[in-house]
């Protein structure tokens, strides 16, 4: 006899892991059954995206409108009407500051704000030139080992103000 119901063979397959095994794809997907997946939910769960992500690219808009059930244009829409969501940067290359409560006090805010110096800009900014967004999340997940940055879409491990600087600076080389 089978006991896995219909119903529960869908919500298995709703939170089967997005294929790039990026942790905080999972966590979203956490989120959003807790809101049963709701479709009101929707500026929530753009929230909790940009929270995790530090912005929403294509890719993400995609898989919220998938798990809500909603038409692609219609999360792009929303996460394009409201100022305080921010889609893909204008950087040819991302870094995301963990600002989450265990990466700010293993020393994020110090990376951060290196960073800042460095590049002359804030978080939220991007290089003139448009060569690098700094941007910023909270908790995405990786609180074991904090403080943790995202260099164009790979977690790096405790990371130190001088190896946040070194990575900038490769992407700076010609
Ligand atoms: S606070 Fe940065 S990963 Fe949790």
């Amino acid at each position: 006899m089978k006991l896995v119901s219909k119903s529960k063979e869908r919500e298995g397959n709703r939170l089967a892991q997005h294929a790039s095994g990026d942790k905080r794809f999972k966590i979203l997907e956490v989120f959003m059954k807790k809101f049963q997946f709701r479709q009101d939910a929707l500026i929530e769960m753009l929230h909790k995206a940009q929270e995790l992500f530090g912005f929403l690219d294509e890719d993400l808009l995609f898989f919220i409108s998938f798990h809500l059930k909603l038409p692609p244009s219609r999360v792009y829409g929303v996460a394009t009407f409201y100022h305080f969501f921010t889609l893909k940067p204008q950087g040819r290359h991302t870094c995301v500051v963990c600002l989450g409560t265990a990466c700010y006090v293993k020393g994020a805010d110090r990376v951060m704000s290196s960073l800042e110096a460095s590049l002359g800009i804030k978080a939220g900014e991007t290089t003139p030139d448009k060569n690098i967004s700094l941007l910023t999340a909270r908790c995405i997940g990786a609180c074991g080992i904090a403080p943790a940055v995202v260099f164009d879409g790979s977690v790096v491990p405790r990371t130190t103000p001088e190896a946040a600087l070194l990575k900038t600076k490769q992407w700076l080389e010609p």
